[in-house]
């Protein structure tokens, strides 16, 4: 019996439409059609199977417009995929703006549950669940912008550290996009569409993908665990508040970043084999907190200050000097970031060995005045190096929001 793959072959040969080829003759055919409108007619149709009583989650849309991007004020939605690109050759500033109005016309359709420009898989868009996609340059961008002379002083890759292992798979990069949601197909989707658009103008360089707890696993606004099992965002600032808005947002500089912020994402391994072997006191202390309620050794609940002088009967002291917390904690409040972690899980290797870590993601101001003297103290001491090793990192500058009408970048490229 003659396969399908023959017929093909047959077909092909006579010169005829293979099954395969009428099948792309159709979807292009829809792709042409979709400019007059088909695919908006699709998704307005009553076939809608995201549509019912249950699927509040499904349908909930975060703005996307405003003064800063959303995706970082956002509450962290449960699954989340950066991915960074490189440009291609001769990308001018003219083609970045085309780049940039492209992109913002499909994220803002998007992640309003409406199928992208072309879209080839409409009813896929129409279960957004709280899609962010969030836009960050690098200095390649900038340099391509012929925009250079205004690049922060940050915007460049982070000193070395002496826990770095770095890989180039994992590190740098142009442009990145930071795609947030509810549902990992959702972020399939929106991935699919931007990195078409990208294809003219860009290659991807690295993708990696996090996730945190399911939506409805933990009340809502209660601390995450990460995968080392420890409550992990204790003492972020509040989103909307004067501290938050202080730390994160740019208020000064060039007119491209006013209302941008800086990105660091750090790839950080975790090593679980060894981490398993140690006991809970052990792990306790590695932090500076209890691993049931998060709260600081020697307090009483999550929230309570830490008492970093405090003692123990031998006169040791209750909460490590070497511990996670005391290390990172600064003595001057200038120097906090705010983090929006993920983790990662690459599976087992075949020796067993866990393939799991951190995607470390921190929203600052200003990385020279805030990440880096925190990366330096734990740098030169921090138990928790032990179990960790950053194998990537990258950094970024977030554009600011746009309002209706405009467009990702147009102060940089208009
Ligand atoms: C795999 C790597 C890491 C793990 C598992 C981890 C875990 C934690 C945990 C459990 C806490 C305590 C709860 C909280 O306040 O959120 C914490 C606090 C903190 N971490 Fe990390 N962390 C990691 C890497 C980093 C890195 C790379 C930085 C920055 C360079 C950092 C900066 C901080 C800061 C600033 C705090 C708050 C300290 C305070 O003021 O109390 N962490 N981390």
């Amino acid at each position: 019996m003659p396969t399908t793959t023959d017929r093909d072959r047959s077909a092909a040969a006579r010169g005829g439409l293979s099954r395969r080829g009428l099948l792309t003759a159709g979807a292009s055919g829809l792709v042409g059609a979709s400019a007059v409108g088909v695919p908006m007619a699709l998704a307005s149709s009553g076939t809608d199977t995201a549509a019912g009583p249950d699927d509040a989650l499904g349908r909930a849309t975060v703005p996307f417009h405003g003064v800063h991007q959303a995706g970082i004020a956002t509450p962290a939605q449960a699954f989340a995929t950066f991915i960074a690109f490189d440009l291609a050759p001769d990308v001018d500033r003219d083609a970045l703006g085309r780049w940039m109005r492209l992109w913002t016309g499909n994220a803002e359709r998007l992640t309003q549950g409406r199928p992208a420009l072309a879209d080839t898989d409409p009813e896929l868009a129409r279960a957004p669940s709280q899609l962010t996609i969030t836009v960050g340059v690098g200095p390649g961008f900038l340099a391509a912008a012929g925009r250079e002379d205004e690049a922060p002083p940050w915007l460049r890759p982070l000193p070395e550290f002496t826990i770095d292992r770095l890989e180039s798979a994992w590190s740098d990069g142009d442009l990145v996009v930071q795609i947030c949601a509810d549902d990992p197909v959702a972020i399939s989707h929106a991935s699919r569409m931007l990195t078409k658009d990208a294809r003219a103008f860009a290659g991807v360089r690295w993708v990696q993908a996090g996730f945190r707890h399911a939506s409805g696993v933990t009340p809502p606004g209660a601390t995450p665990r990460n995968l080392m099992g420890q409550l992990d965002g204790t003492t972020n600032a509040e989103p909307g508040t004067e501290e938050f808005d202080h730390q994160v947002w740019i208020d000064d500089g060039p007119d491209w970043l006013r209302g941008g912020s800086s990105l660091v994402l750090r790839r950080i391994r975790i090593e679980m084999d060894t981490w398993d072997m140690v006991g809970r006191q052990g792990k306790e202390e590695t932090i500076g907190r209890r691993l049931d309620d998060g709260a600081p050794l020697g307090g009483e609940a999550e929230h309570d200050e830490p008492d970093f002088d405090a003692v123990n009967e031998i006169g040791l002291t209750v909460i490590p000097d070497w511990s996670h917390i005391r290390r990172a904690r600064p003595d001057d409040p200038r120097q906090r970031v705010f983090r929006r972690s993920y983790n990662y899980d690459d599976g087992p290797a075949a020796d067993g060995e866990s393939g799991a870590g951190m995607l470390f993601v921190s929203y600052q101001a200003d990385i020279d005045a805030q990440f880096i003297p925190i990366q330096r103290r734990l740098d030169e001491l921090d138990l928790l190096n032990e179990w960790t090793t950053p194998i990537g990192s990258a950094v970024f500058a977030i554009l600011p929001g746009c309002r209706p009408g405009g467009w990702l970048g147009e102060a940089l490229l208009d």
